[in-house]
């Protein structure tokens, strides 16, 4: 199995920034009284940043509009911010400069850790944010099982809040379909209809035609699919926002999930149901990574939040990596 995201997982990078500083990565911690621990109280964004063609110049992929979500998150669980945009940008960039290897991507997670505070009294959060560095090379299509497990109403635990919180059942949801020997799973909202995967929305095509659940449905509001959505108007796909049925899923042509780490990985099947690898949606992935790596640029300025490839780092600017 090649499901980037979870290979990431498994390093143990050099350091990692807190508050703008960096720290040998085992020598971060926290508090066994934080609320962070005692009540899940942490919410964050992933961010992928791309080496250009030549491997010279590496840039981080929206990243104020990533800062604005988390900005989101923090306001509706009651977190402040105490850090600006400029100084979110600097610690990624301190961060791959140190980490940053030629021939590998970089995945930033900025979390904003409750360290102090009690009920909502006196909050206060760190930033930490930790990188791990991908594989360049497309990964192998996914097989998928849709779980037992559902996304909870927005009432109950928003899948707009990018929480940790919101992992628990995801977890859960993965360590089952890794049992039934499939790579992730596909969870269901409380109405049975899908609301995304555990790390990443869910998007099918037919006749060339691209379906995939709103925010409603009980799903992040992705960027990726957001840009996936730009990238099919200017390819001429078709693209349309509406919830699916799961017998609408498992009949569908095509199956791939959208996320930062997923990009747009195709799905191979969903419970012994099938889908075609070499459709619409390959063609589109292939355009979104065009944009990635600076092959192509799109219409930024009709997307409903800040898009920007933000160069990071140059070559011959890097540390000795992790
Ligand atoms: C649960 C979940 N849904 C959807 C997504 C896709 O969101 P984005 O494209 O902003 O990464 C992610 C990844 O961050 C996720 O963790």
């Amino acid at each position: 199995m090649a499901h980037t995201a979870s290979l990431s997982q498994l390093q143990t990078p050099k350091y990692a920034s807190v508050n703008g500083e960096l720290v040998p990565y085992e020598d971060v911690t926290i508090h066994i009284g934080a609320e962070a621990l005692t009540r899940a109280l942490s919410v964050f964004e992933g961010l992928k940043g791309y080496w250009d063609d030549q491997g010279a110049v590496f840039s981080l992929r929206a990243p104020r509009w990533h800062y604005d979500r988390l900005c989101r998150s923090a306001a509706l669980f009651r977190i402040p911010i105490g850090f600006s945009y400029e100084e979110y940008v600097a610690a990624m960039r301190a961060l791959a400069e140190e980490l940053l290897v030629t021939g590998r991507d970089l995945w930033f997670r900025t979390t904003l850790y409750v360290v102090e505070g009690h009920w909502g009294e006196a909050t206060r959060a760190d930033l930490v944010i930790t990188a791990f560095t991908q594989a360049m090379h497309d990964p192998e299509p996914m097989r998928m099982g849709v779980s037992t497990w559902r996304r909870a109403a927005d009432v109950a635990l928003p899948a707009r809040v990018k929480s940790s919180a919101n992992y628990v059942i995801a977890r859960l949801a993965r360590i089952d379909a890794n049992r039934l020997g499939y790579d992730d799973a596909v969870l269901l909202n409380d109405h049975g209809r899908v609301a995304e995967a555990t790390g990443a929305c869910v998007l099918i095509a037919n006749r060339g035609r691209v379906v995939t659940p709103p925010t409603t449905e009980g799903c992040l509001d992705s960027i990726t699919t957001a840009v996936l959505e730009q990238v099919c108007h200017e390819l001429g796909v078709p693209f349309e926002r509406r919830a699916i049925d799961r017998t609408e899923l498992l009949v569908a042509e095509e199956c791939g999930v959208a996320g930062t780490i997923s990009e747009l990985t195709l799905i191979s099947e969903i419970d012994t149901f099938d889908y075609a690898l070499d459709g619409t949606l390959a063609r589109v992935r292939a355009a979104y990574l065009d944009v990635m790596r600076g092959r192509h640029t799109i219409d930024a300025a009709a997307l409903p939040g800040e898009f920007e490839m933000v160069d990071l780092v140059r070559q011959g600017s890097t540390g000795s990596g992790s």
